[in-house]
């Protein structure tokens, strides 16, 4: 079976909740690995990768400083691209901070690599909603070739779509190993309400969904359901998303895209309804208006390809996932409120 040992990997955003599930996956699976991270804290908390294991290095950075980036030397076997402004909302609110920490990021993180003789797999990842058809009627399986519109919802999501087309570019022109992995709506342990720093809006603290209703249904509060909670979204726990993006540096091949996705089709009530059943939330729904920037109410990713080519498939029940989900948001609870509660005088 192929593995990372004796590989040097370097994960940029690695401290942020898909990036720190990554590290710790591989350094628990691999004996002899080396892990770097680059992060510059903008949306994550060190405390999220293991400071203490001798194979970890932490580069407390941004990879768009460039003295920073001129450091990192052809010695890489395997980089997973994983940067990101984060998310949707603080991206409306300030384009020019996404620009910085998302396109910038895959930009010069891809220049400075393009030749690169050591590498192997360079894993980009990208986002299922930059290609996801804008519709609340019907939804069909997203596939891989499924157009891209250049009506765009968000600079995130058009910084999304701009990283796959120079991971295609540096690909084609420079022979730079690029696999995009595309994601689905990720949730599991490790998504911390608050982390990192104030992003000009709520959603700095609310950064999702499904750690945003555990966090309330925990707390007895009614978890706010927008347009009825008929949106809907495939939802992939975060060791499957790791597995998959594992998948894609061992297996993928260069130049190539694939899903990384459940395949399963939930309604944001749906979810909501599970978490209140789980927690014992006695206090139901709030109902609120759609999102006005928000057009691509139903959607979800097709499984086939990475499945034949890559031999993955997500395996945690959306229950399962849940219930592991909400047991380390209870174990973890006074380090997530402190982490709301850094940004509670702009919370209003
Ligand atoms: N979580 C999801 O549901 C989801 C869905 C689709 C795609 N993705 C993609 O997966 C990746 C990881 O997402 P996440 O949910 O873990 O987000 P996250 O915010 O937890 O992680 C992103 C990390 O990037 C770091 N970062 C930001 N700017 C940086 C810079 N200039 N230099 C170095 N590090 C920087 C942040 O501090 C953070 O640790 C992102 O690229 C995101 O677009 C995530």
């Amino acid at each position: 079976m192929m593995s990372f040992e004796n590989q040097n990997i370097l994960i940029i955003g690695g401290a942020g909740f898909v990036g720190s599930n990554l590290c710790k996956l591989i350094l628990n699976e691999t004996k002899n690995v080396q892990v770097s991270v680059v992060d510059n804290l903008i949306s994550s908390e060190k405390e999220n990768i293991p400071l203490n294991d001798a194979r970890l290095t932490f580069w407390h950075y941004s990879i768009t400083n460039d003295e920073v980036l001129n450091k990192i030397e052809d010695k890489f076997d395997y980089i997973f691209h994983l940067a990101t402004y984060h998310g949707n909302q603080s991206s409306i609110h300030d384009p020019l901070a996404d620009h910085e920490n998302n396109t910038l990021t895959t930009l010069k993180l891809m220049n400075h690599t393009k030749n690169f003789k050591r590498l192997k797999k360079l894993v980009y990842s990208s986002a299922g909603c930059s290609v996801a058809a804008k519709t609340f009627d019907e939804a069909h399986a997203t596939d891989e070739n499924a157009p891209i519109t250049l009506t765009q919802d968000s600079p995130y999501s058009i910084s999304k779509v701009i990283g796959e087309f120079y991971a295609v570019y540096f690909f084609k022109q420079h022979g730079l190993p690029t696999v995009r992995a595309r994601f689905q709506n990720v949730y599991g342990p490790g998504e911390v309400l608050g982390a990192g720093q104030w992003r000009g809006t709520p959603a700095t603290v609310w950064r999702n969904v499904t750690p945003t209703f555990i966090y309330k249904a925990i707390n007895g509060i009614a978890l706010p359901l927008e347009n009825d909670g008929i949106a809907t979204r495939d939802f992939i726990y975060v060791e499957d998303i790791c597995r998959g993006l594992i998948a894609c540096a061992l297996k993928g091949t260069v130049g190539d895209v694939y899903n990384i996705a459940s395949g399963v089709e939930t309604t944001i009530k749906e979810l909501a309804t599970h978490i209140n059943e789980i927690t014992q939330n006695k206090s139901g729904f709030e109902h609120l208006p759609k999102r006005p920037w928000d057009n691509s109410g139903k959607r979800f990713g097709s499984t086939e390809k990475a499945k034949k080519e890559l031999g993955f498939e997500a395996i945690t029940t959306l229950k399962e996932g849940l219930q592991t989900t909400i047991q380390w948001t209870k174990e973890n609870a006074s380090w997530i409120q402190k982490n709301i509660d850094k940004h509670k005088d702009r919370l209003v």
